[in-house]
């Protein structure tokens, strides 16, 4: 992770290409086109700098132009500047051709070359898979065999989104595949949580001030809680979600990355291998569970008809693309585990769901309560337990809620928030989350980006879940409305322990 104290900071990224599979998809208007251009506006995308877009429809590169520039103009995240867009417009190219097409790598590759030349790019490239993940380990071997990854003359790398296979051995199976190609050291999986501020943040929060650390372990935490709610419902993504599920869409992913970054001991510097080391370490302290367990620590969900004011909201089951008997989950809550010094007993409490009745994305670290033999007349329930939460998004910060005298003759405690929050402190400087993972692609900084065994381990802990669950389909979906908290076992999970939810604030 990058400091002020790194070097790299603020300096331009290098001299190079970027191509983009699967370029006339909605990842490349909404997100890439608009972070290249925010980089280009903070001068930290390199002079010599060209973009390719690579896929399937027939297009000209003026074409591509002409459709990026009406894009930009609905996705920028900030003011377009004419002059600088009509710079960035020129590096901008395109190739089309099949992903399975050995002489549309060689356009491809002759593409590279001439941008080389007209641009200075220094042999430098990197290559973004955009595209369904059926092509990852197909665009890969192209790339292999059209000698596209060689870094003879400047580096080569290969950005993967998400998802990462589809289950454990499909995990392990591509990565197999791709390292016949590439080295570890040349493939960066991203998961978009990490380009986040406030994910950043987390590790920043706690490593760069004494006073939570010492606290920050099983003798002072009682539990913790994630919460990853979402109002949307699966939008046009039916097809996509019917294939995936909550589960795989966001726990072995974004989920584990904010508990490794929670729980992480501290890393001895912000060398990317040693962070990976110390998050992987947490990953790997997660005990798979037994199939008994899944039955009585994880909770699925899915959204049923629901209403918003006056407007009603679908049900899963009616929205498009999606079967009317459909199993996909769309909601999911876990009590976990993490089997070390630090956190031995202390659960770690997960829900993400969609349909939630607001967007709000935290981790509440609830803290155990004071022995409280002086306010023995005070009943529990007045006698909150500090919590720290980390709000991740969407109104971002960090509160504190603690226990304080309410004013009067008599002794009785009222529970007070102390509220940081992000844009009273630094404005809010809008972006797309992707800036800063381009930017270090660009420097060769993979810390924010999952390693090959970051990525096997998570699905490793999932297996058993999904083994379970698959062979037991869901007796009652759907089982919560579409706008509620999700479904109520959920609640008695928590109950069981004899705690709850936190109000998502
Ligand atoms: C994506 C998932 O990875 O993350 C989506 O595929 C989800 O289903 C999204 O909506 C959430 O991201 P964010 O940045 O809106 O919290």
């Amino acid at each position: 992770m990058t400091t002020d104290s790194n070097d790299h900071h603020g300096r331009p990224g290098d001299p190079c290409a970027m191509v983009i599979f699967g370029a006339s998809g909605d990842l490349t208007k909404r997100k890439l086109i608009p972070a290249l251009y925010n980089l280009a506006k903070d001068n930290l995308l390199a002079k010599e700098f060209a973009v390719i877009g690579f896929a399937r429809n027939e297009m000209s590169t003026e074409e591509f132009r002409a459709k990026l520039s009406g894009d930009i103009r609905e996705f920028a995240t900030t003011a377009v500047d004419e002059d600088l867009w009509r710079w960035f417009c020129e590096r901008i190219y395109y190739v089309s051709g099949e992903f399975g097409d050995r002489t549309a790598f060689e356009r491809l590759k002759e593409r590279i070359e001439a941008v080389g030349r007209d641009h200075g790019t220094r042999g430098n490239c990197f290559y973004y898979l955009a595209t369904a993940p059926a092509f990852f380990a197909p665009i890969v071997q192209q790339l292999g065999a059209a000698g596209l990854v060689n870094e003879e003359n400047g580096w080569r790398r290969v950005i993967i989104e998400k998802p990462f296979g589809r289950d454990y051995d499909t995990a392990l199976k591509l990565n197999r595949e791709i390292r016949e190609v590439l080295k570890e050291k040349q493939i960066y999986r991203i998961d978009h949580y990490l380009g986040k501020e406030t994910v950043q943040n987390i590790m920043v929060f706690r490593f760069s001030n004494g006073i939570f650390e010492p606290i920050w372990n099983r003798r002072y935490i009682d539990h913790v809680q994630i919460t990853v709610a979402e109002t949307v419902g699966v939008e046009t993504r039916g097809g996509y979600y019917e294939t995936a599920g909550t589960l795989r869409d966001m726990v072995p992913n974004h989920i584990f990355q904010l508990i490794s970054l929670t729980a992480m001991e501290p890393p001895i510097s912000f060398d990317a291998d040693v962070v990976r080391d110390e998050q992987a370490k947490i990953l790997k302290a997660i005990p798979p569970m037994t199939p008994e367990e899944v039955l009585t620590r994880t909770v699925r969900g899915q959204y049923g008809e629901g209403v918003n004011g006056t407007q009603r909201m679908a049900a899963y089951r009616q929205e498009s693309d999606v079967s009317p008997v459909s199993r996909t989950e769309t909601y999911v809550a876990m009590k976990l585990f993490i089997d070390n010094w630090r956190w031995a007993d202390v659960p770690f409490y997960v829900r993400t769901g969609k349909r939630m009745p607001k967007r709000a994305t935290e981790i509440s670290i609830q803290f155990k309560r004071a022995p409280f033999l002086l306010f023995r007349k005070t009943s529990v329930g007045e006698l909150t337990p500090n919590r720290l939460v980390l709000h991740l998004q969407p109104d971002e910060g960090i509160s504190l809620s603690f226990g304080a005298k309410i004013p009067g003759p008599t002794v009785r405690i009222g529970g007070v928030r102390m509220n940081f929050q992000y844009k009273d402190y630094f404005g809010s400087t809008p972006s797309t989350g992707y800036e800063r993972l381009l930017y270090d692609c660009m420097l060769g900084d993979a810390t924010l980006f999952q390693r090959s065994d970051m990525v096997e381990t998570a699905w490793s802990v999932v297996a058993p879940i999904q083994d379970v669950w698959e062979a037991l389909p869901p007796r009652k979906f759907p089982n919560y409305p579409a706008g509620s908290w999700g479904p109520e076992e959920a609640d008695e999970m928590l109950a069981r322990d004899n705690r709850r939810w936190s109000p998502a604030e």
